[in-house]
């Protein structure tokens, strides 16, 4: 058994046997995250905070809320004096525990009075599993309007409003690249059983890109100037494409009739994220907090991610129809959006809350630790009204100017 081969628990043996023994990488990333019965995400089984399997930003305390709050309050005002009559919506897709959603429905009712009786928060999740904890979340919040919907029903009668994708899209089955002999494979997973007493095994495997794939990297490559495989790549060097973000920027667009789409995760340029020093990609699993290469392995007990390529995310985003408004990383936003003044106001804490200034510093801190959540990159696009010429650019306090 070689070290990268795992032990295949027996719902998976099952499905790989039903598939041909072997299947692509998203199909078995898709399974061990959404699987209704065995998924991480589907199954309910995988927790996002600090006392389950990984943190988000929202999940750490409602610090990060308080600060992106003031970026949504521009925008919605933006939206209601662009649309006096209509309903604003909200819209959280893979809402996680409903932290987020939770946090801002009262920072909404302070700021924005007025508007409430035209505000509502759209939930777009997956998994069952995942609502069901959402939905208890959110009962303890009261006064707003929530609903469940996908992305599919909302493009029925698509909403003016916000939507959110927080910690989502690196969170999209991937195709995992291997270079070999000087071209690219696709990877595969396959079930490899040795004799009758022999546990299952997974094992990674390849073959050649089909032409459907082929055809994808090629137009995305020259559409966002990419050069894949880099020059220098050395044999072996493996690399993650995420064929799924154009189908999905297209589904959220169709769903928004005008407003913004802030996407907050893990990206990088592609220079970074295509150099041949990277040779294993950016794909990682995480479980009780630990992060790990081994994404194989307990197949449904573990969350699996890959880091989004920030051109193909842009050039993706703007073919289905969003502008592109800008990007940053984590710190240069809170900062824009009062980081640094809530640090400051820390001081002004009584002695007595000693504990709880240290326990809210130490959650701002983390928002920007550049070993970590500070590593997140937020990305603003917005719908173009068909009537674009009159209507005014959305202004924004941490973003550079449309380009
Ligand atoms: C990494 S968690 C992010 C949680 C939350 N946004 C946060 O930051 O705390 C991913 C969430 O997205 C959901 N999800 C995954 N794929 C999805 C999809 N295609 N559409 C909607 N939700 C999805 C998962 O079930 C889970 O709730």
């Amino acid at each position: 058994m070689k070290a990268s081969d795992v032990p295949c628990p027996e719902w998976l043996k099952q499905r790989l046997q039903q598939h041909g023994g072997r299947v692509p990488f998203p199909t078995f990333m898709d399974w061990a995250l959404h699987d209704p019965v065995h998924g991480a995400y589907g199954s309910g089984h995988l927790r996002v905070g600090k006392a389950g399997d990984f943190v988000t930003s929202p999940s750490l305390g409602d610090e990060f809320s308080g600060l992106l709050i003031h970026q949504l309050i521009e925008w919605l005002q933006l939206l209601a004096v662009r649309h006096p009559e209509a309903r604003l919506s909200i819209v959280d897709v893979g809402p996680g525990e409903g932290d987020l959603i939770a946090q801002l429905i009262p920072l909404l009712q302070t700021a924005l009075p007025d508007l409430l009786p035209r505000l509502e928060c759209v939930l777009v999740e997956l998994n069952p599993g995942m609502q069901i904890r959402q939905k208890q979340r959110l009962q303890t919040v009261e006064s707003l309007h929530c609903r469940w919907c996908s992305l599919e029903t909302l493009g029925e009668q698509p909403v003016i409003g916000i939507m959110l994708a927080h910690e989502l899209l690196d969170a999209l089955p991937v195709e995992r690249l291997l270079l070999r002999d000087g071209s690219l494979q696709r990877q595969m997973v396959s079930l490899q059983i040795s004799g009758d007493e022999q546990q299952p095994l997974l094992v990674w495997d390849e073959e050649p890109l089909s032409s459907e794939l082929e055809a994808h990297i090629q137009v995305q490559t020259v559409r966002d100037g990419l050069n894949l495989p880099p020059n220098g790549a050395p044999e072996g060097w493996t690399t993650e494409w995420h064929h799924l973000v154009a189908p999905w920027m297209q589904q959220a667009c169709a769903a928004m009739a005008d407003g913004m789409l802030l996407v907050v995760d893990y990206a990088m340029e592609a220079s970074r994220y295509y150099a041949p020093h990277r040779r294993d990609g950016t794909l990682l699993a995480y479980r009780r907090q630990q992060a790990s290469s081994d994404v194989l392995r307990d197949a449904g007990c573990q969350d699996i991610t890959a880091h989004l390529c920030l051109e193909t995310l842009v050039g993706s985003a703007s073919e289905a129809g969003w502008f592109f408004a800008g990007q940053c990383r984590q710190g240069e936003a809170l900062l824009a959006l009062g980081l640094a003044e809530r640090l400051t106001a820390l001081q002004q804490m009584p002695a007595d809350q000693l504990a709880e200034a240290l326990r809210q510093r130490e959650a701002l801190l983390r928002l920007v630790d550049p070993g970590c959540l500070g590593e997140l990159r937020w990305f603003a696009f917005h719908r173009q009204p068909s009537a674009a010429a009159e209507v005014p650019e959305p202004v924004s306090l941490f973003l550079s100017e449309p380009s």
